[in-house]
């Protein structure tokens, strides 16, 4: 009895491979490789919601359509600034504002779908603004998506370098097969509940440390250890004490995440321009500490780099806090859950297993309690 789904198909989808054994992630078609480093948000955006890579005209209209969804309505606007007054965590502030995006309007799959892609930056960046006691920055809608998300989040225009660095991440974690909250969003829309609904519900499933939340206890990690002699000890002693290592291991992939190294590749790149490569260096040399440890400790699972180990080190470097590493993840992730919210409502069937009841059985109510007085 498989009791957590390990192993189990539950879906069909055209949108990503995960191939555990072989260490690959095809997004519709393409290696994320080739993909995450080249293309724009935009196109891999048009990509998973419309099936292909866009031509020139096409991307600049659907661009558009993007940008014009980005300012957030009142109603989620006043919800931020409540949510800041009583300094809820920006993962819990996103969800609790997503529900508000299609507030009075009717439902439509595609559109909204485009509206929580296009506005997810805006909540996110206006929110940590609002948190920090900072005027929300206006939209500029004239900005490509990665950059209009760091645009909010700092209010200045970002280098091209620092934009490219975060689409690059973006691209990366867009998608990724049937991971917790995608299949948390297609539970909720397979029922024919609405695609705002699912979304909220993945913003949930993905705030969790097993799942979006590892990248910033990963990166406390490489601050405590702090330099590369020290990581032995350290790592140690957490293994020691039964603790997991926040960015190694994963449900599905037995060797190295391939997204560890294309988000690897764009630190090295960021770090030996624009920030402090000492860092760099002290990760690269704490992940091969603890690969060794990992081995040593857990001979019989094979335990690996995951995409958060350099997520933490990419975002850190870019300037975000590490309160911003999981709703980074989710401006990105957000266009998987709503092209896995299209394909379950065209194609799929209500998603409904079973459970194995483990309980007594043949119990005879007595009550022992005296009736309570209305
Ligand atoms: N460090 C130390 N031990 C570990 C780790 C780790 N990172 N991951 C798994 N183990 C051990 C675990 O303690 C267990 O040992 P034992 O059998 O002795 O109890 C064994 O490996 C199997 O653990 P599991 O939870 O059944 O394995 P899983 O396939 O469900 O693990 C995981 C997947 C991601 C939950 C797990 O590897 C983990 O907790 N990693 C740390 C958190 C993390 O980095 N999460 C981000 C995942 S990638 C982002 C995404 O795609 O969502």
């Amino acid at each position: 009895m498989t009791q957590d789904l390990e192993g189990v198909v539950a879906a069909e989808t055209r949108l990503s491979l995960v191939d555990g054994e072989g260490g690959k992630l095809i997004l519709a078609g393409y290696a994320v490789e080739d993909l995450a480093e080249h293309a724009s948000f935009e196109e891999v955006a048009h990509l998973l919601l419309k099936g292909r890579i866009p031509e020139p005209t096409e991307h600049r209209d659907f661009a558009q359509q993007l940008a014009r969804r980005r300012e957030v309505p009142g109603a989620a606007a006043q919800l931020l600034r409540e949510a800041a007054a009583a300094k809820a965590s920006p993962i819990d502030a996103l969800r609790m504002a997503v529900p508000l995006l299609t507030l009075g309007r009717e439902e439509n799959p595609l559109d909204d779908a485009m509206t929580a892609i296009g506005s997810f930056p805006t909540l996110v960046g206006t929110y940590w603004r609002l948190l920090r006691g900072e005027p929300a920055v206006p939209v500029r809608s004239d900005l490509p998506h990665a950059a209009h998300y760091l645009h909010q989040v700092f209010g200045v225009e970002p280098a091209v370098e620092r934009a490219r660095a975060l689409e690059t991440y973006l691209n990366t974690v867009c998608d990724h097969g049937l991971n917790a909250s995608t299949f948390a969003a297609r539970v909720i829309v397979s029922t024919r509940s609405d695609i705002i609904s699912a979304i909220t519900g993945a913003v949930g499933a993905l705030k969790g440390p097993l799942h979006g939340g590892a990248p910033g206890p990963a990166l406390n990690m490489v601050f405590e250890i702090g330099t590369p002699e020290r990581a032995e000890t350290v790592i140690e002693a957490r293994l020691a004490r039964g603790e997991r290592l926040m960015g190694f291991g994963h449900r599905v992939y037995r060797v190295r995440d391939p997204r560890a190294d294309v988000l690897a590749r764009a630190a090295e790149c960021f770090y030996s321009h624009d920030g402090d490569r000492r860092l760099y260096d002290l990760a690269r040399s704490v992940e091969q500490t603890a690969l060794r440890l990992l081995r040593r400790h857990r001979p019989r699972r094979r335990l690996e780099t995951n995409v958060e180990f350099y997520t933490a080190l990419l975002l850190h470097g870019l300037g975000l806090p590490a309160e911003l590493f999981t709703p980074t993840f989710a401006v990105g992730r957000v266009l998987g859950w709503s092209a896995h919210c299209l394909e379950q409502l065209q194609e799929g069937r209500l998603i409904r297993p079973q459970s194995s009841y483990i309980g007594p059985l043949g119990l005879r109510y007595h009550s022992a309690c005296a009736p309570v007085a209305s």
